[in-house]
């Protein structure tokens, strides 16, 4: 068997963070294009995959430029990990990452995502099946620093981790309890990476390449994933590359371009109604701030065409578009 090669990590090597609802193929080859180094799936339950849920097959798209791929899998039950890994492994996957973060209800009332830090044990033996089954190194670990405030869990699970065999982990520096709120601590990705010799990404109000590099600089951490911030900017992997190297970072994309390049990799890759709904949610994150996005997001609302969203983009989008003023 030939081994795959290695994924890259270090601060020039931007990942596409694992988004439910967002990181699908179009959205990943995008990402690519303006410099991701690697990419993660929407996060796959282990279980729906074993059962052949209908929605979990989309998750799994992918093409011969979307890589390296790292599948992210969710699921609390060891037996369903590992026939979820067989049959990813029998299909050509060769990256994987198991979801220790998410905070979302109906994930962790099935005691998976960020529940597993209430259930240390139960998450080693999670990883320790992954790496057995993939083989050690080939899957990572993304986490957050505890459930409630107090003591951060993972650095007490870290050395089990790498025990374990997981090859890297990535640090979401809040509490589960906090979802989103207050901000992301970065003290807590710094001790992280003092407590394990496996590469730590960090994730976490990672909004622009300049708070990227500003985390590197400041944690020591192997990388970052783009999260939230791609979805507002794409460029912001090639714009970090460009700062770790010395360059002055490259421009932002045009509006324009940058939906237009979206929805036909989107119609490329999605069935049509559902690709143009995916253009409905992406376009109002990608003009936050500009200055017709309010006019745009109420209009997008009842885009039903290609034409209708083309036009959208003429009238609001183009170098030429007056701005509205909101
Ligand atoms: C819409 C959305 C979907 C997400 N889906 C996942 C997921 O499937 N798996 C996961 O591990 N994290 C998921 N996350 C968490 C992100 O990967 C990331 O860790 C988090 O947003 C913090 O980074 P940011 O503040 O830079 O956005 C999601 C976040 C958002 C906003």
């Amino acid at each position: 068997m030939t081994l795959p090669p290695p994924l890259p990590f270090g601060p020039g090597h931007p990942w596409l963070a694992p988004l439910a609802g967002f990181s699908d193929l179009a959205f990943r080859l995008l990402c690519r294009e303006h410099g991701a180094a690697c990419a993660c799936t929407e996060m796959v339950s282990a279980k729906g995959l074993v059962y052949g849920s209908p929605g979990t097959e989309p998750l799994l798209a992918t093409t011969p430029d979307d890589s390296p791929l790292v599948v992210q899998l969710f699921g609390s039950e060891t037996s369903f990990l590992e026939e979820a890994m067989r049959m990813l492994l029998d299909r050509g996957f060769t990256w994987f990452d198991l979801n220790a973060g998410c905070p979302v209800k109906k994930v962790v009332k099935t005691g998976s995502g960020a529940a597993l830090l209430l259930a240390p044990d139960t998450l080693v033996r999670l990883a320790e099946a992954m790496a057995r089954l993939a083989g050690e190194g080939r899957g990572g670990g993304k986490t957050r620093l505890s459930w409630h405030a107090g003591p951060a869990t993972v650095l007490d699970l870290a050395p089990r981790l790498e025990s374990a065999g997981v090859g890297w982990l990535t640090l979401h520096p809040r509490t589960a309890a906090q979802g989103f709120s207050g901000r992301a601590d970065r003290s807590g990705l710094a001790r992280l990476k003092a407590a394990t010799r496996l590469p730590v990404l960090a994730s976490g109000d990672l909004f622009t390449a300049e708070d990227a590099a500003a985390c590197l600089a400041e944690t020591g951490v192997d990388g970052v994933m783009f999260a939230r911030g791609a979805l507002t900017d794409p460029s912001a992997f090639g714009r970090l590359a460009d700062l770790v190297a010395g360059r002055p970072p490259r421009p932002r994309p045009d509006l324009a371009g940058l939906v237009r390049r979206h929805a036909a990799l989107a119609r490329e890759h999605l069935p049509g109604r559902e690709a143009l709904l995916k253009m409905r949610t992406i376009v109002p994150r990608y003009v936050k701030g500009h200055p017709g996005a309010r006019t745009l997001r109420k209009e997008l609302a009842s885009c039903m065409t290609w034409e209708h969203l083309e036009r959208l983009v003429n009238e609001h989008l183009s170098p030429a578009a007056q701005p509205d003023g909101d």
